[in-house]
């Protein structure tokens, strides 16, 4: 491991492999765990409406924002926001900055995952999953920060960041694409087979009823629109780092609004069935309890760690339903992590000229560390839960809407990447793209930042003690603040500057290229 070895900047071989891994990166816990959930509690079925409105307004245009500020200058999130301009810089590292906290706790739900994969088999849980989650499981104590480490938890969260590390170092292609082209497949095989097997159950109607008839009066709440648009962020990978990352990794010549279309409707359906398999299944319980939908729908993190064991120990084949559906979870979550931990792995990378190995080591390494000091606690579930609040909605949201107010308002560069991503690509886009982006979205993004500020300033989050949000929430967002200022100050090693503008040349001639091609 050498620190002066120079990077080799990584590719994905094929158009193919990219879609593998862009798909492994947006479906993972968002869609299985978060996704039904956050529909759920925020009006059922009229929650499709912002949830769509979401994803084209904001997710699909941002998504393709991403694509050509990496393609274009064929960096990481802070150096393409570099070229940009030195002023937009920070923006790139608040992201890189974001992935690395989000990276921290990802971790922690797939080691859960993965105990209760086993767990099922014999429904460890007995007959009360909450209380053996919360009690028996994380030995949760009362909400606050503590260093009291539970061991259970702890082996499965190192077992993970093993796992991730590993895949990393063995490259973009052969580690990131390769793994998602086996675990992409199997995932939509095992899930599949699990939605039909729930919508067989007895009661699933009602489940779906619950899930998909409309509470119109929900729509006139700001805090679902907030909710939808958190969730297209969050589960299509964008506005922090990861899809800058990946197209980085594109060839020259590369399809890249096509692929994102495959991408972002790829990445709806799964979760939309995610969606119907979860719900279907709460109809059984309900049913089996004799009870309502509303009852058994434990909102948060509880749905798949409380509401779920109890329902495999209610079913016929419940343990091996239950193995499949953990394991599902498991394999969409790392296809995911190895995206986000992979964005400030790149950027430091770039910025200090790591060694590809080297990087992985050092930052990889450094997440695994704070992640395992922080997560298996008696505390970690309300880090956690802190740390995903804050983290999504205003770190994700802050650093997408500052990004777009900076890099569509002031330094007016839509043009330069739409042009960019029209010369390659087969989708066209115009100026419904540039209004709808440095528009609407913008304005809506601007909006519920403010909105989530205030809302967390005056309320707080979850009752939680002020010390746990001052430091986890409130304080995290200041140190990502802050150390994107530092990282900024450090200057750029030329060599890095120099591959960025020849990577730029390169895409302008294309572009002239293709204006020469048009006009004759
Ligand atoms: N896009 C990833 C997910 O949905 C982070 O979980």
């Amino acid at each position: 491991m050498s620190l002066k070895t120079s990077p080799q900047r990584e590719v994905f071989a094929t158009r193919g492999a990219f879609i593998f891994a862009a798909i492994g990166s947006a479906v993972g816990l968002g869609n299985i765990w978060r996704f039904p959930y956050v529909t759920y509690d925020n009006g059922g079925g009229a929650f499709i409406i912002p949830y769509l409105v979401a994803l084209l307004t904001a997710g699909i245009p941002l998504l393709f924002f991403d694509y050509a500020m990496g393609h274009r200058s064929r960096g990481s999130a802070p150096l393409s926001f570099r070229m940009a301009s030195k002023v937009a810089e920070p923006i790139g590292w608040f992201q890189t900055g974001v992935a690395f906290v989000i990276g921290i706790y990802y971790a922690a739900i797939i080691g859960w995952a993965g105990c209760y994969m086993f767990f099922s088999l014999n429904q460890a849980w007995g007959d009360d999953a909450a209380t053996f989650f919360q009690s028996d499981f994380l030995n949760l104590s009362d909400p606050g920060i503590s260093m009291e480490f539970v061991p259970a938890v702890l082996v499965p969260i190192i077992i993970v960041w093993i796992i991730t590390l590993g895949i990393l170092l063995l490259g973009v292609q052969n580690g990131i694409a390769g793994f998602s082209k086996i675990f992409i497949p199997l995932l939509v095989i095992l899930f599949l087979a699990l939605v039909v097997r729930a919508l067989f159950l007895p009661g699933a109607a009602e489940g779906l009823n619950a899930l998909f008839t409309p509470d119109f009066a929900a729509l006139t709440d700001p805090n679902v629109w907030i909710a939808a648009y958190g969730q297209i962020f969050f589960s299509l990978s964008i506005g922090f780092g990861i899809m800058i990352t990946y197209a980085s990794y594109l060839k020259k010549k590369t399809n890249l609004t096509g692929s994102g279309l495959v991408v972002g409707f790829s990445n709806s359906a799964f979760e939309i069935l995610a969606g119907v398999g979860v719900f279907a299944a709460l109809g059984f319980m309900a049913a089996a309890q004799g009870t309502q939908v509303s009852e058994v729908a434990d909102s948060g993190i509880g749905l798949a760690f409380m509401a779920f064991p109890t329902l495999i120990s209610e079913m016929p084949g419940g343990g091996l339903f239950g193995f499949a559906f953990f394991a599902c979870l498991v394999f969409a979550g790392l296809t995911s992590l190895v995206s986000i931990v992979q964005v400030p792995i790149q950027a430091l990378r770039e910025k200090f000229r790591l060694g590809n190995k080297a990087s992985i080591i050092l930052v990889g390494g450094v997440m695994a560390i704070i992640s395992i000091l922080l997560l298996p606690t008696v505390t970690g579930l309300y880090v956690l839960d802190t740390i995903d609040a804050w983290a999504n909605n205003i770190g994700i949201v802050g650093g997408a809407v500052v990004g777009l107010i900076v890099i569509g308002w002031a330094l007016r560069k839509l043009p330069v990447l739409r042009d960019h991503l029209n010369a390659i690509s087969s989708f066209k886009v115009g100026w419904f793209w540039m209004i709808i982006l440095g528009g609407v979205t913008t304005l809506v993004l601007a909006y519920m930042l403010i909105h989530q500020i205030i809302t967390y300033a005056t309320e707080g989050y979850e009752d939680y003690p002020t010390l746990i949000t001052g430091v986890m929430g409130w304080g995290m967002i200041g140190l990502l603040v802050v150390a994107a200022i530092v990282l900024t100050l450090i200057k750029w090693p030329k060599q890095t500057i120099d591959e960025a503008e020849a990577a730029i040349a390169d895409s302008a001639a294309e572009e002239n290229l293709r204006n020469e091609t048009k006009g004759a």
